[in-house]
């Protein structure tokens, strides 16, 4: 028996990087994986990979940030599988600049792509959590909650900080609306992973930099995308069934 065993997880951004390593964690113990992504090719790949280790996958290709996709993903839970217990809204990402340098669209680009599917995807998912009085809700936010020193110094992350303190946010008042009807809410908060997307330049960072990733972390590496997979299956699973409201870092130590 799988630590998830049978149930229905919808995760977005699951095409690459975190959001593929959480679908196959989830799917190897035991979950049905519905999966969203932009990226049509990447997420059937994933959907792929997941169907060769034995699971079972749908797919639904398109703009998390759309009200009528994020439904869509949503209610195509309903439709394969009649249920959903897992939803883990990991689509986020930045255009970073300094502040004196920053356009008002990729500001407002970085807000939407951080804030709105997690907001659309939780939205629709919670009728259907709070019929059957259980839920898991876990939201990728991230180190930069509370500012991160290799981005803000060299690279300009405010307004990616700013969207991973919201989904934090976010989470700690879901958890008390919802904890009535048995429905958790946590957030993961990595730190430096070693993704396709930013591996290459937080290990530049490292050759260049003094506030580098591997200086300012404790543990002194990157993490890898498993650690963070893990830890999202660690608060899906009725292993956490005691911890609602949390942001689980896992960041190697900062
Ligand atoms: N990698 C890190 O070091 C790191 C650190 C802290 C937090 N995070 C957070 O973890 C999450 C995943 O990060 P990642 O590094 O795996 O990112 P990534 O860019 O590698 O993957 C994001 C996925 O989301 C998809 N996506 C992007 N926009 C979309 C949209 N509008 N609709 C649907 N899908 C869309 C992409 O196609 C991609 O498959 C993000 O929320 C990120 O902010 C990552």
């Amino acid at each position: 028996m799988g630590r998830v065993q049978d149930q229905v997880a919808v995760v977005t951004g699951a095409a690459k990087g975190l959001g593929e390593s959480i679908a196959l964690r989830l799917a190897e113990d035991g979950a049905k994986v519905v999966l969203g992504d932009i990226d049509g090719p990447g997420l059937a790949a994933t959907a792929t990979a997941v169907r060769e280790a034995g699971g079972e996958a749908v797919t639904v290709v398109g703009d998390i940030t759309e009200e009528e996709l994020a439904a869509q993903l949503i209610e195509s839970a309903i439709e394969h599988y009649g249920q959903i217990d897992i939803l883990v809204n990991n689509v986020g990402g930045s255009r970073n600049s300094k502040i004196w340098q920053m356009s008002v669209e990729d500001w407002d680009y970085t807000i939407k792509l951080n804030l709105r599917g997690t907001f659309l995807c939780t939205r629709a998912a919670v009728p259907h959590m709070r019929k059957r009085s259980r839920g898991a809700i876990i939201c990728l936010s991230s180190g930069a909650r509370e500012g991160t020193p290799w981005t803000a110094y060299y690279q300009g992350g405010s307004a990616y900080s700013t969207c991973k303190a919201g989904v934090h946010g976010f989470m700690r008042d879901l958890a008390l609306e919802l904890a009535e009807f048995n429905i958790r809410v946590n957030c993961v908060a990595p730190g430096p992973i070693d993704t396709e997307r930013a591996g290459a330049s937080l290990r530049k960072l490292n050759e260049t930099v003094d506030f580098s990733p591997d200086r300012m972390t404790p543990l002194g590496r990157l993490g890898q995308p498993h650690e963070v997979a893990n830890a999202v299956l660690f608060l899906a699973s009725d292993e956490a069934s005691y911890v609602t409201g949390h942001t689980l870092a896992v960041a190697g130590g900062r």
